[in-house]
């Protein structure tokens, strides 16, 4: 007799498949997904960008405990991938886990463009989107333009939750160039209230909470300001009009010094527990820098050779200053 695989076990596989990642969200985020889910109890959920379907299982599973509610999930399918046991194309691979899970009531996968098979669904969603999950096309067009299909159908009170918008991190800029946008007119925090929450990967996510009726239409840049955004990006130069928000990049730099004679200690190690144990070894002059944190308080084993090792080191930062200096001394071991 067939064993019964539950929905977590069927997750866990599509976690593991050759190709989930780092295409799919990794599964911290996913779980997130899960969870505000079930806490906002949307009836419809829509998502652009499925790739094998690994977030959209999350959205689904939560319904399915909800009892109600469906998720719409646009896709282009537009290349294979290797999904293992021979299976190439992306929407049979979504389809596929979308039965094996008896989630076919639920989840109903549109192939195509966003922003071109929107008359297609119309009717299905129009003015009924409760929560809405952008992770499609990441470039400023691509995101302007699911931005302007989709936004006036999420209900007042909806959300819309963006994937990746900490471009230095994920190498794709529209996400932040539309949230840069959208606060550079006052829409929000006029129209849309907003919160940034940091991922493992460091790419990010973005709530956005619609708070009025406003209908919303954001105007591509010209090709030259595009091109200026992208360069910014890049770390190339500032981009333009001032009003564009600016967002501190949170920047911490640890000096690690013999605590006697004052000295930096090159090739000390810092290993960041709340960043997967992340490991840094520090420069010649005993420095280790600590980009694209958040400010908040993070939690540090230090140690060098020949030294006392500092465990469960805690360095505060703060959200005044987007700079921090710390010096911690160590203490040479005794023979
Ligand atoms: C990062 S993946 C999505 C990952 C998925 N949300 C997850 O976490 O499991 C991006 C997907 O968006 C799709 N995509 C890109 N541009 C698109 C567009 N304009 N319309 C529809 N899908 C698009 C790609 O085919 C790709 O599968």
């Amino acid at each position: 007799m067939n064993k019964r695989i539950s929905l977590s076990e069927i997750i866990q596989e599509v976690d593991q498949l050759p190709c989930s990642h780092p295409a799919s969200v990794n599964i911290d985020v996913a779980q997130y997904y899960y969870c505000i889910t079930k806490m906002l109890r949307p009836l419809l959920v829509v998502e652009i960008g499925c790739f094998i379907g690994f977030s959209t299982l999350h959205f689904a599973k939560a319904l399915k405990e909800l009892s109600f509610g469906k998720v719409i999930s646009i896709d282009a399918f537009d290349h294979n991938v290797d999904a293992g046991r021979g299976m190439v194309n992306r929407q049979e691979v979504a389809e596929y886990y979308r039965k094996k899970a008896g989630l076919e009531d639920i989840i109903t996968y549109v192939k195509g463009y966003s922003t071109l098979v929107y008359t297609k669904i119309r009717d299905q969603i129009k003015n009924k989107i409760d929560l809405l999950y952008i992770d499609g096309d990441h470039t400023v067009k691509g995101m302007f333009g699911d931005f302007n299909t989709y936004y006036d159908d999420v209900r007042v009170g909806g959300y819309i939750i963006i994937h990746d918008v900490n471009p230095e991190m994920c190498g794709v800029h529209g996400p932040r160039a539309l949230i840069d946008h959208l606060k550079s007119y006052r829409t929000i925090p006029n129209d849309i209230e907003l919160i940034e929450m940091p991922t493992r990967d460091g790419f990010g996510i973005a709530i956005l909470h619609k708070k009025t009726d406003k209908r919303i239409t954001i105007h591509l840049p010209e090709p030259k300001v595009l091109k200026r955004i992208k360069n910014k990006f890049l770390g190339k130069i500032p981009y333009f009009p001032a009003k564009i928000v600016q967002r501190p990049v949170y920047v911490l730099h640890v000096t690690i010094i013999d605590g006697q004679s004052k000295k930096p200690i090159p090739g000390s190690r810092i290993t960041c527990l709340q960043r997967f144990n992340e490991v840094r070894i520090a420069n010649k002059d005993g420095c280790v820098i600590i980009d694209n944190y958040l400010p908040n308080r993070y939690l540090f084993d230090i140690s060098a050779e020949g030294y006392v090792a500092q465990s469960d080191f805690i360095i505060d930062l703060s959200a005044e200053k987007p700079l921090h200096n710390v010096t911690v001394p160590l203490i040479k071991q005794s023979c």
